[in-house]
């Protein structure tokens, strides 16, 4: 599935850099930026980011459910990803806001 038209991204490109860069260090906390600089790529609209987000959790959560990490290890960095998942889903709606404020 086609995620981000502007570079012509696919879920399946962004969830195997995700696991590339989980590989390279599986507790850094990747955000689109990250992903997109992996590819040699760069949003441009930046559109896609909010399901960039999502790909990011639903993957890292993935990875690490098939790993012999520990549960304090886990919880600690998956509270880590869901505050920013959340945060970017905030700054995400306070943008649109602005953006159809009458001047
Ligand atoms: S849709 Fe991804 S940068 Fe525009």
């Amino acid at each position: 599935m086609l995620v981000c038209s502007c570079n012509f991204i696919t879920e399946r490109d962004i969830e195997q850099t995700i696991i590339d860069l989980l590989n390279e260090d599986c507790w850094q906390l990747i955000v689109p930026a990250k992903v997109y600089h992996a590819m040699s790529k760069r949003g441009r609209c930046c559109g896609c980011f909010p399901n960039v987000v999502d790909i990011i959790v639903r993957t890292s959560e993935r990875f690490h459910a098939e790993r012999h990490s520990t549960d304090e290890e886990k919880s600690v960095f998956l509270a880590r990803l869901k505050q920013f998942q959340e945060d970017s889903r905030r700054a995400d709606l306070e943008r649109r806001h602005k953006g159809h404020r009458a001047a």
